[in-house]
Formats: C-alpha cells, structure tokens, sequence
C-alpha cells in the first residue's frame, strides 16, 4: 500500500513518526479548545468563571502557540536531520524528471552510464542517494514506504536518501503537478537482495538482445525506422531527442510510467494509442503504421529482457 503511515525503511519511519507526534499535539489542542467551548456552552453562567481577556490572550494566544510550536519545531528539525544523512556507500543513481516520465541513470565505478526509465532497482537493506533534477519543470519524487518527498527543480541537483527494509516492490509518484499527465507520471522502487541487484545490474550493462525470430527481427527493423529518434536502444542505436531507454524494457513491469502494465497487449496498445492513453505526452500515436508492422514493433520490444 502507498503510505506514508506504512513506512518499510528506516527514513520512511521517521516521517511516520513525525507525523504522528504531529497529530497527536494537534488532538491535544483539539482536545483542549473543544473542551473550552464545551465548558462556555454548558456551564451556568452565573457558576462560569471568567478570566479576564489579557490573561486569556496572553496564555492562550501567545504563551501556549510559542511553547507548543517551538517544541514540535524542535522535535521535527531534530528528527529531519536523521534524513539528510548521505547513505555511507551506494550505487550513484541519477533520477531526472521529465514531463511525464522517470530517467534513471546508474553512473558505475568506470563511468559507464546505464540508463533505464521508470523504475528504480536497490540493493534491500542498504541505504541508497538518489541524485535528484529536472528537465523541465519541478516535480516532486515521491515514494511514501521509502521516504519523503524532495522536488526535482531544474538547474540544480537535490538529493533523497532511503532504503528499504527487505524486498519488494514500492510504488511511487510524481507529488507535485507538472501539467496535463502528472497523474501519470508513477514509478516502482524495487529492492532486491544484493546478489539479485548485483546480477540486474550487471545485465542492464549489456546492449539489446538479438531479435530471436523473423517477427522480432522485422520489428527491430521498423524500431529503428520510427522509434530510435526518441528512444536509445543500445546496440542498435542513440536516440537525439531522449525518450525513455529502452534497451531493457521487457524487464520492467509497466509502461508510460507506471499507465499500463507491460505486456504485448499494452506494449502494441501504447505504440498505436499514446496519445490516447496518455494525451500530451512526447510520443506521438503510431496508428498510421500497419498492424503486422506494430505487431512486430511490439514483438521485439517484447524480447529485450
Ligand atoms: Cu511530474 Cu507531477
């Protein structure tokens, strides 16, 4: 479940425990001021007793926001610098945020650069720096089991630590509106144990797989007629504007940023219709090419596990 009250790492349970002490002060107050009214409805008003106005709007309207406001600020600034501790060592993951879609980036120990869109793999159990910015307006990275939120603003690079306590998949959202298809703009953080990370990782090196049969084969062949302008497939070609990679889609459990999930149906759904599915977005509906053409589009992108 997406929530910030079920918190799976450790900086995700800290936002859970700040809110919680945080809704906890407000149902004191809540508590108190309702109990005040209750009392000057209620009591007799010859029995009532009335303190004068500057005693009331000294305590109540000075002396108790300082006390209560400057203790939960305390609390909370306390509590928050336990997240901006960079993790010790961790894989350098870049996340750059584009109308409507997550590039991922893994820098590796030589320089190289793997690229991948819309899902984040870690290692479980580690804790993780994501290396936040922005193409080109701000949105916000957010995956509420994890960790908090933090803007992706361009022109400067922010940062977000988290980890997840054991494996599993975590959904996230782009939390802060970035025009028309900011509601389509999710994520999955996956956390895998080290060996499994380790072995993901090195297969994201690779370039594309072949294509394994004559469908997949006159799929690639239209691929890199209509499709490598915008989105790299390494091996076959680099994309000039850059859509998401897609040298190991087939590995990754949905499509258009977490809109559909991935499989042939949709793959074939979203090359034909994107513009149906998911309005504004870069990519332009491919309904003009043949069916067996897209078919076969869909059937090689199929193949690059
Ligand atoms: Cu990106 Cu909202």
């Amino acid at each position: 479940m997406q929530s910030t009250l079920n918190p799976q790492g450790p900086h995700a349970r800290i936002v859970a425990n700040i809110s919680w002490v945080m809704f906890s002060g407000a149902t004191v107050i809540f508590l108190l001021v309702m109990a005040l009214a209750l009392y000057a409805i209620y009591r007799r008003p010859d029995k009532r007793r009335t303190p004068s106005p500057t005693v009331l709007i000294a305590a109540g309207g000075v002396a108790l926001p300082i006390v209560s406001l400057s203790a939960l600020l305390g609390y909370g600034l306390y509590a928050m610098a336990a997240l901006r501790q960079p993790a010790a060592e961790s894989a350098h993951i870049e996340i750059v945020g584009n109308r409507w879609w997550w590039d991922v980036r893994y820098r590796d120990t030589d320089g190289t650069l793997i690229a991948t869109a819309n899902e984040i793999r870690i290692p479980a159990g580690k804790s993780v720096t994501l290396r936040l910015s922005s193409k080109d307006v701000i949105h916000s990275f957010w995956v509420p089991n994890l960790a908090g939120k933090m803007d992706l603003i361009p022109g400067r690079t922010n940062h977000i630590v988290l980890q997840a306590d054991r494996p599993g998949v975590f959904r996230g959202q782009c939390a802060e509106f970035c025009g028309a298809q900011h509601a389509r703009m999710a994520f999955h953080v996956i956390a895998e144990p080290q060996p499994a990370y380790d072995a993901w990782l090195a297969h994201q090196r690779t370039a594309a797989q072949q294509p394994r049969d004559a469908l997949a084969l006159r799929g690639r062949t239209a691929f890199a007629a209509h499709c490598l302008a915008c989105h790299t497939v390494r091996g076959i070609g680099t994309a000039h504007v850059p859509g998401p990679d897609l040298t190991h889609i087939a590995s990754r459990t949905a499509l258009g940023a977490g809109t559909l999930d991935n499989n042939q149906e949709n793959l074939l759904a979203f090359i034909a219709h994107s513009q149906s599915i998911k309005p504004g977005s870069g990519m332009p509906s491919f309904a003009h090419l043949e069916q067996d053409t897209l078919q076969a589009i869909a059937a090689y992108l199929g193949e690059l596990r």
